[in-house]
């Protein structure tokens, strides 16, 4: 039961709170102010929040869920935290793809993760159905939940693929955020000790490794006239969509995240 139903915790509590903090990517303020409202006004389990936090551990994490565009999802270890970033991927979706299918091809989230793309885009548009791809096991385990959270179960399946080896049949469009951090690349507090690798890293020497996967695949199976649409990291949109021509795809748009950066690229069959 809640012990105090403050929005904010006593000052000192705080001021040791947000020293803690001050490294991280959130204000330490109002950080301190979330953690204290979820850890129900406990000081022990503030405490106990405030010091994971400083240690990396993603507040997703601690909180157990987490925000995507218009919907909310279950976090955890099992997969990639969804980021805000991404959302921009969804959003072209949902500017790409007409309101009702073009025929019987489903949409194709290639490492689903959590399923935040699938998910996010299945919420909005009741006439789509979609298939969730991913490697790993217990990525698997958390989109489950979410598609069960989200009452999806009958229009999203999910199934475990190394790229495109376990699918069959054809997609009206391709989505995908892939791993595209280069090992060594620096990342935020705490992203490479608490987020799974497989979500995040390209071998060693291939930062297109995953893009080329995904875009031989696609070349193959995308249902006329198909989309996909693709994260790129900071930086990478020419390289990807260099890669793209040599696949027989043309961008179509190149579409910044809220931060300004080049973050999805939305390509067609040349
Ligand atoms: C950057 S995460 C993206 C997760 C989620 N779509 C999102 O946007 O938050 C990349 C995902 O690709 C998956 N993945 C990595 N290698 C893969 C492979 N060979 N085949 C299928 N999925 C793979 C990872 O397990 C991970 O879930």
């Amino acid at each position: 039961m809640a012990r105090s139903a403050e929005p904010a915790p006593p000052p000192a509590l705080r001021a040791w709170a947000r020293s803690l903090l001050a490294a991280a990517d959130e204000d330490p303020g109002w950080l301190a102010d979330r953690v204290w409202r979820g850890a129900r006004g406990d000081p022990a389990r503030f405490r106990f929040r405030v010091e994971a936090l400083a240690r990396g551990v993603p507040l997703a994490h601690l909180e157990g869920r987490v925000g995507f565009h218009a919907v909310e999802l279950l976090a955890g270890p099992e997969a990639l935290v969804p980021r805000s970033d991404s959302e921009c991927l969804l959003e072209a979706l949902l500017d790409h793809l007409p309101v009702v299918p073009p025929g019987p091809a489903p949409l194709l989230d290639l490492g689903t993760g959590s399923g935040c793309l699938l998910l996010g885009f299945l919420h909005l548009r009741p006439a789509w159905r979609g298939v969730g791809a991913d490697v790993s096991r217990r990525a698997l385990t958390l989109a489950e939940r979410n598609r069960r959270r989200l009452c999806l179960e009958r229009r999203a399946s999910l199934v475990r693929s190394d790229w495109w080896r376990g699918l069959t049949g054809r997609f009206a469009a391709v989505v995908s955020n892939p791993p595209y951090v280069v090992p060594g690349e620096e990342l935020g507090p705490g992203v490479a000790e608490h987020e799974p690798h497989a979500a995040l890293f390209t071998p060693e020497g291939d930062p297109l490794w995953a893009y080329r996967h995904v875009l031989a695949g696609a070349a193959e199976r995308l249902a006329p006239p198909g989309v996909v649409v693709l994260e790129v990291g900071a930086g990478r949109a020419d390289a990807v969509v260099g890669l793209a021509r040599e696949l027989g795809f043309l961008a179509c748009e190149r579409r910044r995240d809220l931060g300004g950066v080049e973050r999805a690229l939305v390509l067609r069959p040349a």
